[in-house]
C-alpha cells in the first residue's frame, strides 16, 4: 500500500452537512496528514506518522503542500466548435444576450458550427479543455450537449463526449441538453418537444449515451407547457433531470420545486418565493458564476440559498457564448467574496456537494473507499487557496491514484 504525504494540512470534506450554512469548524483539517491508497481507491485519510506502519512504497511529498478532493464541475458546454468572440463584443456594446440570440447570433451560432464539425473534431476541442481542467486541479466535469438540436447531431456531440473520457483522465458525465433551444427547423417549440419525447430522448437512453437530462427553461427557449412534458418523460425514461432556470426571468425554478428534479442551474434572478420552494422540494441550486461575469448580470443569490437550507453548487457553464473563461476555482472564489460565502461553503461547492448534484457517491470527501481524485496546493495553509481567487494553480493532481 502507497502512503502520499505528509501534506501540511488535508481538507478531507468528512462529515459535512448536505445542505445548508457550513462554518469553518465543521471543515475537517488534518495537519501534517497522510493518505493510504490502494490501487485507485483511498484506503485511509489521517495523520502521517499514525499511517507510516501500514505502507510499503512512500510517495514523500516535500514541498509544503494542502491537500483536498479533486475538483468537480458540475455544469458545462465544453462539446462546442467555434468561437462566439462576436457576440462577446456587441453585448460590449450594449446589445443584450437575448437580442443576439434573437439576430441569429448566441446560440445557433455555435449549433451551426457544431453541426458542420465532425465527431474527431469535437472530441479534439472537448480533449484540450480537459488538459487545462486537470491543469486547474478539475478531475470531474459534467459536460452537456445541446448544440447539435437534431437526432444526428445530439447523438453525434455524445458519442464525442464518451470517446473524450476515454481518452482524458478527467471523467466526463454527459448530460443530453437537446431541450437547449428550439432549431429553425420546427415550426413550433412543442412539435420539437415532441421529436424530443418521441424519438430522440429513447434512442439516447437505448444506446445509454447520457443518463441526465436538461431544459433551457427560459422566455427565448422553453415555456412551462413545453418543459413539463420533456421533464415527465425523461424521468418515465429513468434520466435524472436539471433545469436551466431563473437566468433572465423566473419560472425554471417554480417547475424544478414543482417536479423535484435534482437541480435547477443559473438562477441569478431567483427570489425568496422561488428559493424557498427550491429547499422544501429538496432541489440542489447550482450557481454559475462564468456565466454572470461573461454576461455582466448579477450573481445568483447563493448566500440567501444556503441560509434558506439549499445545497449549493458552484460550477463554471463554461461555454462559448455566456462564460468563456472557463476557470471554476477563480470563479468560486470571486463568487465566494461578493456573496459572503464561507470558504467551507465555497469549497463544499466545488467537491462533496458538486458530487450530490452528479450523484457520484465515489467522490468529492477524501476517506476511505472514495476514488484516489485529489489535488495539492502549494501552501501550508488551506485559507491560502481561496484567498488567492484562483491565481494560485494546484501544483500537483492525482487521478485514480495515479499523479498527473
Ligand atoms: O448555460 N442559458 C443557456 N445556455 C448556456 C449558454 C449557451 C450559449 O450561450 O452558448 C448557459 O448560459
Ligand atoms: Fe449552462
Amino acid at each position: 500500500m502507497k502512503l502520499l504525504g505528509p501534506f501540511s494540512q488535508i481538507i478531507s470534506m468528512r462529515g459535512l452537512p448536505s445542505a445548508g450554512p457550513i462554518g469553518a469548524s465543521q471543515l475537517e483539517v488534518i495537519e501534517n496528514g497522510g493518505v493510504l491508497v490502494e490501487g485507485d481507491h483511498i484506503k485511509d485519510v489521517g495523520g502521517y506518522n499514525e499511517l507510516r506502519s501500514q505502507a510499503d512504497v512512500f510517495e514523500e511529498i516535500i514541498e509544503p503542500s494542502v491537500l483536498m478532493p479533486g475538483l468537480i464541475d458540475a455544469h458545462t458546454h465544453i462539446c462546442f466548435a467555434g468561437s462566439r468572440a462576436g457576440d462577446y463584443m456587441r453585448r460590449l456594446e450594449g446589445e443584450s444576450y437575448l437580442d443576439i440570440s434573437a439576430s441569429g447570433g448566441g446560440i445557433m451560432s455555435t449549433v451551426r458550427h457544431t453541426r458542420d464539425a465532425d465527431k474527431a473534431q469535437l472530441i479534439d476541442g472537448i480533449l484540450s479543455r480537459c488538459k487545462r481542467l486537470i491543469g486547474d486541479g478539475i478531475t470531474t466535469c459534467e459536460v452537456k450537449s445541446g448544440y447539435g438540436l437534431s437526432l444526428e447531431a445530439e447523438v453525434k456531440m455524445l458519442e464525442a463526449i464518451a470517446e473524450a473520457n476515454t481518452k482524458s483522465p478527467v471523467t466526463l458525465v454527459a448530460t443530453c441538453l437537446a431541450a437547449h433551444v428550439c432549431p429553425p427547423e420546427f415550426n413550433s417549440q412543442i412539435d420539437y418537444i415532441n421529436h424530443l419525447v418521441n424519438d430522440l430522448l429513447p434512442e439516447v437512453v437505448r444506446r445509454n449515451l447520457a443518463k441526465r437530462a436538461d431544459i433551457f427553461v427560459e422566455r427565448s427557449a422553453f415555456g412551462s407547457e413545453s418543459a413539463t412534458k420533456y421533464l415527465l418523460t425523461c424521468k418515465q425514461l429513468g434520466l435524472d433531470v436539471v433545469i436551466h432556470a431563473d437566468q433572465f426571468t423566473i419560472e425554471g425554478s417554480h417547475l424544478a420545486a414543482e417536479h423535484q428534479v435534482l437541480s435547477a442551474d443559473h438562477l441569478e434572478v431567483s427570489d425568496e418565493p422561488s428559493i424557498r420552494a427550491m429547499a422544501k422540494s429538496g432541489v440542489i441550486g447550482v450557481v454559475l458564476p462564468g456565466a454572470t461575469l461573461g454576461l455582466g448580470q448579477h450573481f445568483a443569490p447563493a448566500r440567501k440559498m444556503l441560509d434558506n437550507g439549499m445545497c449549493v453548487v458552484i460550477a463554471s457553464d463554461w461555454n462559448p457564448g455566456s462564460a468563456p473563461m472557463g476557470d471554476l476555482l477563480t470563479q468560486a472564489a470571486v463568487l465566494g467574496a461578493a456573496e459572503k460565502l464561507t470558504m467551507a461553503e465555497t469549497l463544499a461547492g466545488m467537491t462533496e456537494r458538486a458530487a450530490r448534484a452528479l450523484r457520484l457517491a465515489d467522490r468529492g470527501i477524501l476517506t476511505t473507499g472514495k476514488r484516489a481524485d485529489m489535488i495539492s496546493f502549494p501552501t501550508n495553509d488551506y485559507r491560502e487557496i481561496l484567498y488567492h481567487q484562483g491565481s494560485m494553480k494546484p501544483n500537483r493532481v492525482w487521478v485514480d491514484g495515479k499523479s498527473y
